[in-house]
């Protein structure tokens, strides 16, 4: 296989940025190798090797590297293949299995198998073929896949580790005199029976590049620099204060306090703590002053490798009327490549603002009086002493209440003081106030449009004389494999929006006729296929064939970057930046406006079956790392991002119909904050809102969350869009609340309904007529759109 220059290019780029996603966890020195020789190679992902989660985040690369194909490529000499023969035996009879059970179950339930089995996590099958294969080297690669529709369970095989898994990591740990165990995840598993392994690394999923990745950072061609922005815990010592996995009520109880906020104040030890790394080489690390502004960082490679280190400033807050977890990320930076004895002065810049707090009685962000202590990760480096209450900003009460009130830690003792304190008044902070219900603009080339035409600008494409309506991965008309299109009204501009985060999904193979473009093979996600029956395969297949002589068979090569969590491990903006100019750049040659990515939901509990697409369980990393994707994807003229899914959307059970309930300090402080940042700090030309409720009303159809929070507050300037809701498409049976509507979600000033149908539009037209929704709200949505249309068509005229 030839690849072109571009795909070329790109797989170069992701094998040389790779390496930085990936977290060290545990290490002996036996790593990195001197030279490729023999390798035992076993364990699931070692020839099936996961690139990313599935559903509409698979990436349909034209090829992806497995980690036994890297090695071999790498001068290496695989001795095991039996074992990996006998592996794909059991886990093809395993998977055929569990298909079958799906598609009985759907069957009970008189519902689909695909809807029952959307991203069902397969848990991993135990084996007993024995355990051999030449050489002092051995690798165990462990994998796990989950994805849209499932979440994960805390079961053998899935968070839990199998029998059969744990039994020869020991083993092979004992036997070999090299052995690293590879962990091809997308998120946590319970590593504690396997936790005295001596090396251990979070591979991660990397996209088309994961095998020659672990290739490199095995001889040392590359090296390990990743820090966890998760926390790595045993099952049973992860929260269990909040809901998750109920149908209709997710009550979020813990409040604010999220991942390590949640094991510091209660002072759980986990097996790797959020912000956890090692790396071939060590580091020195030296504080060279801190002011209100900055901190100053000397980091010394003293090892014998080469590495990077990351800086990470957090601030303990003084607990007064409001609580207070011990520590909240404030900042980061990453070195450069330090060779040994090499060494980097950083300046890692701060703001004390962003340790505020959301004060429910006020409606404020606010500092409480007192000691806010800036520490290197534990390191005190400087206390600023705040004389009184800072007022920051003062907005609107907003969003619901849920009913209950947050869970609180036991009061812990204060953080010890930097021998640097500086005073200072409350009164240097001046209070920002908003300008709400400013109205909003209104193109006069709207005038001329009729109702029918005006209520399609507020849908995506379909086609009003009915047929099929859209196709969940194959919605658009120009771009085949795209999700989807904004309404083609005569003489507007529309636009093409396609899936991600982890690369671009649109279609490999297409073929073009007088009637448009048309897929071939691959719009359904493999993991969605494999559920069909023989007849519905057939189906598929008929109708991506084109109907008459295909022509030209034409292709959409892109390009399967590293997965969310992955790129935020690297601590590294730039990086982020760098894989999004990629994406960009694919998006211009294969004319896409919108991608649908990138998605910064919180990773609030580990069994999440989307997470992996997601960046962290703290928000300042979630909105930086979405901000600095998209500053690299709209570098493109013509391109945007569509950041995703606002917001609670933090479980995939039941997610169209389930009502998340959460406190407004933990919204504020948790939920939104990512976004707030990365709207702030990149304005992303759409965004989309989630399927769940928000203290019972869809986020979609929220007044106060998309006019009064991201417009008004945040002065968001770029489209709102509703993640695909397709009526036909119920996820439970009888849910407690009904999905999101069209015309309530135009009304909150939400400006198109997704993937679009001709109900959705008739609904709107309903509510125009017996005014419940104004002309004039559509018209200001429609603006919008066309708006983003003209500026992101008349670059890249279509
Ligand atoms: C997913 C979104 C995705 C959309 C379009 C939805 O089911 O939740 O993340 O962008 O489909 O494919």
């Amino acid at each position: 296989m030839k690849l072109n220059d571009y795909e070329r290019k790109h797989a170069d780029t992701v094998r040389h940025l790779a390496p930085e996603c990936t977290v060290l966890l545990k290490k002996d020195g036996a790593f990195p190798l001197s030279a490729p020789g023999k390798i035992a190679l076993y364990g699931a992902g070692a020839r099936r090797t996961v690139k990313g989660g599935t559903g509409s985040g698979e990436v349909n690369s034209r090829y992806f590297v497995t980690i036994e194909e890297g090695l071999e490529k790498a001068g290496f000499t695989v001795t095991t293949k039996p074992w990996l023969d006998a592996w794909d035996e059991t886990v093809a009879a395993a998977r055929k299995a569990f298909a079958d059970e799906i598609r009985a179950r759907a069957k009970q339930k008189h519902t689909l198998a695909v809807m029952e089995g959307m991203g069902a996590v397969m848990p991993m099958p135990e084996y007993s073929f024995r355990l051999y294969g030449d050489g002092d080297t051995a690798i165990y690669v462990l994998s796990r896949i989950s994805g849209e529709g499932s979440d994960r369970t805390p079961v053998k095989g899935d968070i839990l580790l199998t029998e059969s898994e744990i039994r020869d990591i020991l083993l092979l740990n004992d036997r070999y005199a090299r052995f690293m165990l590879v962990l091809n995840v997308g998120g946590p598993v319970d590593l504690s029976p396997v936790a005295a392994v001596k090396n251990i690394l979070l591979l991660s999923q990397l996209g088309a590049e994961t095998g020659h990745v672990l290739a490199d950072l095995l001889l040392g061609k590359s090296c390990p620099s990743g820090r966890l922005t998760t926390t790595w815990a045993a099952w049973q010592d992860y929260s269990s204060i909040g809901d998750f996995g109920d149908q209709d009520e997710t009550r979020y109880r813990e409040g604010v306090y999220v991942g390590y906020r949640y094991f510091e104040a209660v002072g759980k030890q986990p097996l790797f703590p959020f912000g956890f790394g090692l790396g071939y080489t060590e580091f020195e690390t030296e504080l060279n002053g801190a002011d209100e502004n900055q901190v100053m960082v000397t980091v010394k490679n003293v090892g014998a490798y080469p590495g990077k280190e990351t800086v990470q400033l957090y601030i303990a807050a003084p607990a007064g009327r409001l609580d207070q977890p011990p520590r909240k990320l404030v900042s980061f930076a990453k070195t450069r490549e330090l060779a040994p004895g090499e060494q980097e002065t950083l300046a890692v810049a701060y703001d004390l603002r962003d340790a505020a707090s959301w004060d429910e009685a006020g409606a404020a962000f606010v500092l409480e009086p007192g000691d806010y202590t800036v520490l290197v990760g534990q390191t005190p480096a400087v206390t600023l002493r705040l004389s009184g209450l800072a007022v920051l900003q003062k907005l609107r009460s907003a969003l619901g209440t849920p009913d209950f009130t947050d869970w609180k830690p036991e009061p812990c003792a204060a953080a010890a003081c930097a021998e640097k304190v500086i005073e200072l008044a409350a009164d240097s902070f001046t209070t920002e106030t908003v300008q709400y219900d400013q109205a909003a603009e209104v193109d006069p080339i709207l005038d001329d449009l009729t109702n029918e035409e005006l209520a399609y600008l507020n849908t995506g494409l379909f086609d009003p004389k009915g047929g099929m309506g859209s196709m969940i991965g194959n919605a658009a008309s120009t771009v085949a494999g795209a999700a989807g299109e904004t309404a083609h009204v005569h003489g507007f501009p529309w636009l093409v929006m396609a899936d991600g985060p982890a690369g671009l999904r649109i279609s490999r193979d297409y073929c073009v006729d007088e009637k448009g473009v048309h897929a071939l093979g691959d719009t359904m996600p493999e993991s969605i296929l494999e559920l069909l029956s023989p007849m519905q395969r057939k189906l598929m297949a008929f109708l991506t064939k084109p109907r008459k002589q295909p022509g030209e068979i034409k292709h959409q090569f892109c390009t399967a970057i590293p997965i969310g969590t992955a790129i935020a491990q690297s601590w590294n903006t730039a990086l982020a930046e760098e894989l999004g100019d990629l994406v960009g750049d694919e998006m211009e040659r294969f004319g896409v406006h919108l991608w649908l990515a990138p998605a910064l939901n919180v990773h609030r509990d580990i069994r999440c079956g989307r997470n992996f697409e997601y960046y962290s369980e703290d928000p300042l990393i979630s909105g930086k790392f979405a901000a600095a994707i998209t500053r690299g994807v709209q570098k493109h003229p013509g391109c945007g991002t569509t950041i995703k899914h606002f917001t609670v959307n933090n479980q995939e059970y039941n997610r169209i119909g389930s009502n998340s309930q959460v406190s407004q300090r933990a919204m504020r402080e948790i939920y939104l904050k990512g976004f707030e940042l990365c709207v702030k700090q990149s304005q992303p030309h759409a965004l989309m809102t989630s399927y769940n409720l928000l203290n019972g009303v869809h986020t979609s159809e929220r007044r106060d969350l998309l006019t009064d929070i991201l417009r008004a507050e945040w002065g968001y300037r770029g489209i709102v869009m509703t993640d695909w809701v397709i009526d036909s498409v119920k996820q439970v049976q009888k849910p407690r609340h009904r999905n999101a509507l069209s015309d309530r979600v135009a009304a909150a000033g939400g400006d198109l309904f997704m993937p679009g149908g001709k109900g959705d539009w008739k609904k709107i037209l309903d509510a125009l007529k017996n005014g419940t929704l104004s002309r004039r709200q559509l018209e200001e949505n429609a603006t919008r759109v066309y708006h983003m249309a003209k500026k992101l068509t008349q670059v890249r005229p279509d």
